[in-house]
């Protein structure tokens, strides 16, 4: 059997869960991978692993490992774009394969780091960039690849969707459920990527390029939190059938792609509308499959060892052949990749979820519902509830068709400034999935 050698960059929650995955389940991996996969060393500048490294040369500058002759391949696992970035592309210069959980990174640099390890002969993983342990870069770059896909839609945020689901079913507090996140290992080291969606955002550019063959645009994406959610549109939203889940949303369209990352309304029938907790899930949609769903925890210490190391597998069996014989980084001849362009959010087809605060008198349903018909958006649902004793405002909530944005934005901006609308409208876009 040969051997292939590993270095392991960084040694917090994701580093120590690979290093033990790795020694526990060695002897499967090795057959699996057909050759005997090796620690060599580990870098790490503090000592804070939770793993025993005692059996391992420790380098504390961790760019020792990719020098290192005993090292075929180098796994970042220290996050961030700035070091990371440096680590990566002098490992490939040094002709060493790369595997990486850092989304960030892929999505902001990956267009030059696989450019210049396509220079170089090497592989760049990333599975666990993705949805933690959900095999989807495998999924959409191989399993589908007879596929154009239309369409895609992920919860791919697992500390988000840990949120939301604790504060629908246990009305807990926002604050506490995220230190309870950080606790377990789940949120970024700034969490705020991941309640504010750039974590999210990372995740679907990956995924956007693979699915359509374009290049990672995260200049392009638009993205929008979860910190806006207010309770009570969590529970007109189950009056109506519906669960607001954080995703990520990637279409192709005539004219370009929608890129969006936005807390959304779906019907609660929906398989992916069951998925609560740290879960996470995919759909995609193909012409030739029809819709498929992508399943598993997306964050924590062992579940993304287990990405980072079938990554580890897929390049440890590759080693020997021709670099051509191998899948390419977004699963596309590099020469075929096109940008389609990017849409604006103004731009894009959405159906919307509404609630306004409108002053209980004659005429009013009737001012809004003559705004909504003059820009041709039909009112799907509507419900008024009664005022509150002693209030004078009611709460008015529509589902909309589908419209442009832009159109829709206009239709609001005339509601809210109807003398008897009160304050700035709820909007939330909806999108019912259909295959
Ligand atoms: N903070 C991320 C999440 C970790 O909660 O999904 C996995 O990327």
């Amino acid at each position: 059997m040969k051997s292939v050698n590993i270095g392991i960059c960084g040694l917090g929650t994701v580093g120590s869960g690979t290093f033990n995955v790795l020694a526990r389940n060695a002897g499967l991996i090795n057959a699996r991978a057909g050759c005997d996969i090796k620690v060599t060393a580990v870098g790490a500048r503090r000592d804070n692993a939770n793993c025993d490294t005692s059996q391992v040369s420790v380098e504390r500058d961790i760019f020792a490992l990719t020098r290192r002759p005993d090292v075929d391949i180098v796994v970042e696992l220290i996050g961030g774009t700035t070091t990371a970035k440096e680590l990566v592309l002098q490992a490939i210069a040094n002709g060493k394969h790369v595997v990486t959980a850092n989304k960030a990174l892929i999505a902001e640099y990956g267009n030059e780091i696989f450019a210049a390890a396509q220079k170089q002969g090497v592989c760049v993983a990333y599975e666990a960039g993705v949805a933690g342990g959900i095999p989807i870069i495998k999924a959409l770059r191989e399993g589908l690849s007879a596929n154009k896909i239309e369409w895609l839609a992920g919860i791919i945020n697992g500390t988000g969707n840990f949120i939301l689901t604790e504060m629908r079913d246990k009305g807990r507090d926002f604050a506490d459920v995220l230190v309870e996140a950080q606790v377990l290992g789940y949120a970024e080291a700034d969490p705020a990527f991941d309640v504010e969606g750039t974590d999210a955002a990372h995740k679907l550019v990956i995924l956007a390029a693979i699915a359509f063959g374009m290049p990672l645009r995260f200049d392009a994406v638009f993205t929008e939190g979860i910190t806006e959610i207010q309770p009570e549109d969590v529970v007109y939203a189950e009056e109506l059938g519906y669960r607001i889940k954080h995703l990520g949303i990637a279409k192709q369209r005539e004219g370009g792609v929608e890129l969006r990352v936005h807390p959304t309304l779906i019907p609660e029938r929906r398989l992916i509308a069951q998925v609560n907790g740290v879960m996470n899930a995919v759909m995609v949609k193909g012409d030739a499959v029809g819709p498929t769903l992508y399943y598993g925890p997306g964050a924590g210490a062992e579940p993304t060892a287990s990405a980072v190391i079938a990554d580890i597998v897929d390049v440890a069996r590759s080693i020997g052949s021709a670099a051509e014989n191998c899948v390419s980084a977004l699963g596309f001849a590099s020469e075929t990749i096109v940008d389609p362009g990017v849409l604006d959010i103004n731009d894009i087809e959405s159906a919307y979820y509404l609630r306004a605060s409108v002053l209980d008198q004659p005429g009013v349903l009737s001012s809004v519902a003559q705004i909504m018909s003059q820009r041709g958006i039909s009112i799907e649902a509507i419900i008024q509830k009664e005022p509150r004793a002693g209030a004078s405002d009611v709460p008015l909530i529509m589902l909309t068709s589908a419209t442009r944005e832009k159109n829709l934005r206009a239709a609001v901006e005339e509601i809210e400034a109807l003398p008897s609308a009160n304050g700035p409208m709820v909007t939330i876009r909806l999108d019912s999935l259909d295959a």
